[in-house]
């Protein structure tokens, strides 16, 4: 039996501790396993390199992913599907696991639909793949942005400043939410819950007016949306092969605002990939190695077209066909838990 496993979209970390799993499991079932390299863009061109355990056991603690990745996208592709199920073929491939968020694993429920035998695996810091509790990257990413958070607050309450964050999260605003809560942060904002600049600025003078002081910490993510505004700030207009463009600026252009209607000193601070990359946590490490694990033993089974998932700490088959073309975001009763901070 041989496996093909890749890894598509933005780099997460506990991707390599995924692979590594996948690697160690296929070898005690006796099966070869061929990274594809480069997600999609690998199985177009045939870019492919043999694993093996003893080679690569030491990369669980590894940010990044040693299979490297991209946005590439073969239903953008001309004959991208016919090409990637031939390519499946020439490679003598029996399964192939695709480990990425919802763009990967829309392209892997495609070719499930096309024949070929897939399996997905989540991953995006996001953490916006529905029927699943956890997504790889989520976790560190949270942990890293809570510490840059802090280390703001600390310089904002010296110099009496107001900071806005502006962090991760296209569609969904889980990083902001999640890291903002366990930073302390005074106020988060997030693209489920649009809002208006005179909102925001007239939280920050009751703030300045309430505690003397004027420390603020805000945290915005990248896809927030501003009432009134068409769309999320992006800084260039061009699209991926999934259609997503190039977000970032909110920070910048919201400390202006509060700047100029507050007269508060106001930086911006825009982490951006700081959250994406470096050493997972044990909790991305572990799970990532029980859904690596888990991924293999459906090719033992013979059961394709599922993505594993975490549900109440079981790992669990769920159809690709429920995942896809669907964003799992903060949901309103989530978001009003929090707001209780935000006074
Ligand atoms: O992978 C998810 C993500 O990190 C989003 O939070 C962000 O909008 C996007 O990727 C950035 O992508 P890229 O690194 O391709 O600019």
């Amino acid at each position: 039996m041989k496996i093909g496993v890749l890894t598509g979209g933005g780099d997460a970390p506990g991707l390599n501790s995924a692979i590594r799993a996948v690697v160690k499991k296929s070898e005690k079932y006796g099966y070869e396993v061929i990274g594809i390299r480069h997600g999609w863009a690998g199985l177009l061109n045939l870019d492919t390199v043999k694993l093996e355990y003893e080679n690569i056991k030491d990369i669980i603690h590894r940010g990044g992913t040693i299979l490297k990745t991209s946005r590439t996208n073969p239903k953008k592709v001309p004959n991208g599907i016919n090409i990637a199920c031939q390519n499946f073929k020439k490679l003598g491939l029996d399964a192939l696991i695709a480990i990425g968020g919802d763009d990967t694993l829309s392209v892997a429920a495609a070719l499930s639909e096309a024949g070929l035998n897939v399996i997905g695996i989540p991953k995006t810091i996001d953490h916006d793949v529905p029927e699943t509790e956890f997504t790889i990257g989520f976790d560190t990413a949270v942990n890293m942005a809570m510490r840059l958070i802090e280390n703001l607050k600390d310089t904002a309450e010296s110099h009496d400043r107001v900071f806005v964050v502006e962090i991760m999260g296209r569609h969904a605003g889980w990083i902001a939410l999640y890291s903002g809560l366990a930073a302390g942060a005074d106020l988060i904002l997030i693209p489920e819950e649009p809002f208006s600049i005179k909102e925001v600025t007239e939280f920050v003078k009751k703030k300045i007016s309430k505690e003397g002081g004027q420390s603020v910490l805000i945290v915005v993510a990248e896809g927030a949306l501003i009432k009134d505004y068409e769309g999320p700030i992006t800084k260039s207009t061009k699209v991926d092969q999934f259609g997503h463009v190039y977000l970032g600026g909110i920070g910048e252009f919201l400390a202006k605002e509060i700047s100029k209607a507050t007269g508060a000193e106001t930086r911006a601070c825009v982490p951006a990939h700081t959250i994406r990359g470096g050493p997972p946590t044990a909790l991305d490490r572990l799970i990532s190695t029980r859904l690596g694990l888990a991924a293999v033993d459906l090719v033992k089974e013979g059961k394709f077209g599922y993505m594993v998932a975490l549900k109440a700490g079981e790992i669990v088959p769920v159809p690709l066909s429920k995942v896809t073309g669907k964003t799992k975001t903060v949901s309103k009763e989530l978001y009003e838990e929090a707001k209780v901070f935000f006074d």
